[in-house]
């Protein structure tokens, strides 16, 4: 039974490679969240395939949505928005998505909200965080992003430095194929380096000079198969061990040294880790040591909240929801939507 003056956000997730719908309430409380993972269908490419990821999405969204609704004990009628990212993402799997929630809004005549798959990300923060307050740096750190943003107020975004090639999770994807890990490569790494050692390599830490806050994960990643190339070893024979342990500290330290960096540029007190690679733990503890000694306060979201999940669009989709924010049946998905960028639909 829902409570009248409480706001039930439904919210809708489809920009990659998993179907999610979540409801939320009041913008911090998760009353059911479903998520179901397409990384069976793509890991034999080693990647995501667009065309599988959008079909996915049509033949998973009904049972998703029906999941949430029953888990909730809600029906659409007590809902009070719906909240489903608009960009960015691949263009296919967002329509999916898009169209759905559509037929919600039109059906049940809720107010429709586009949110963006970033700002998504760097909310889901506020679950366990419902007081966190801006002004604030971000790391953004997923398999399609690596950006570092002061958020000087909800909504408000200053972008201060991007890669210029590779995002990080896609560094960790290509380097667990390329060493024959599997996908994703990112917790398999995570998991592997833990009985590694971080110094036994020492790879390139690339862009560190002063002030520079954008990034390259590109020479990192072929100095790892330059490395092993000339090891001239057989698969089983590698020190994976080793290996995963000095690429992944090659990665943390440069993004360590960074978001530290941003944060005393813009004299701000909060640094927010946000994304899959946020799940991270050795990320995680360098960040914890390194924001403890310089006197800086850490939020990350929990483990399940970093990679991709319909509650962080259902909680941006809170406040873009009672700040007015509103897209009609006309809207199109915006695959580079940028954050920050006004959602004009
Ligand atoms: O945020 P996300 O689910 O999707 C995008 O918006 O891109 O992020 C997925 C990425 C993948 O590249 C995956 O390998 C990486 O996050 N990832 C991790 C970990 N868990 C997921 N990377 C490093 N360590 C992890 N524990
Ligand atoms: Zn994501």
């Amino acid at each position: 039974m829902k409570n009248i003056k409480d706001i039930y956000v439904l919210g809708i997730e489809s920009s990659c490679d998993e179907t999610g719908a979540a409801i939320v309430r009041n913008g911090t409380d998760v009353v059911a969240s479903v998520v179901a993972s397409q990384i069976e269908f793509h890991q034999k490419f080693g990647g995501v395939v667009p065309e599988i990821a959008s079909r996915k999405h049509l033949e998973m969204l009904n049972p998703v949505l029906d999941d949430v609704l029953e888990k909730a004990q809600l029906t659409y009628e007590d809902l009070d928005a719906v909240a489903v990212t608009i960009g960015p993402g691949l263009v296919g799997a967002l329509l999916m998505g898009l169209g759905a929630a559509k037929v919600i809004s039109y059906v049940k005549g809720l107010p429709l909200v586009g949110v963006n798959h970033i700002e998504g990300h760097i909310y889901a923060n506020l679950i366990d965080h419902p007081d966190l307050k801006p002004p604030l740096i971000s790391l953004v750190v997923s398999g399609g992003h690596t950006m570092l943003v002061y958020m000087e107020d909800f909504g408000i975004y200053e972008p201060l430095g991007q890669t210029l090639d590779d995002a990080v999770g896609e560094a960790y994807d290509k380097v667990a194929s390329f060493l024959g890990l599997g996908y994703p490569g990112g917790p398999i790494i995570d998991e592997m380096a833990k009985k590694g050692d971080p110094t036994a390599i020492q790879f390139p830490r690339a862009m560190l000079k002063k002030g520079e806050l954008n990034f390259s994960l590109s020479g990192l990643k072929t100095a790892v198969l330059n490395y092993v190339s000339h090891l001239n070893l057989d698969a089983h024979e590698l020190p994976l061990h080793d290996l995963t342990a000095s690429f992944q500290a090659a990665v943390v330290d440069v993004l360590v040294v960074k978001t530290i960096r941003a944060a005393r540029e813009k004299g701000v007190d909060k640094i927010v880790l946000a994304g899959g690679v946020a799940a991270n733990s050795y990320l995680r503890e360098r960040m914890i040591a390194e924001t403890k000694r310089e006197g800086l306060l850490l939020y990350y979201p929990h483990i399940f909240l970093c990679t991709d999940n319909a509650i962080m669009i259902a909680v941006a989709g809170y406040y873009r929801y009672l700040a007015g924010d509103r897209i009609t049946l006309e809207a199109n998905p915006i695959p580079n939507l940028r954050l920050g960028q006004k959602i004009e639909a």
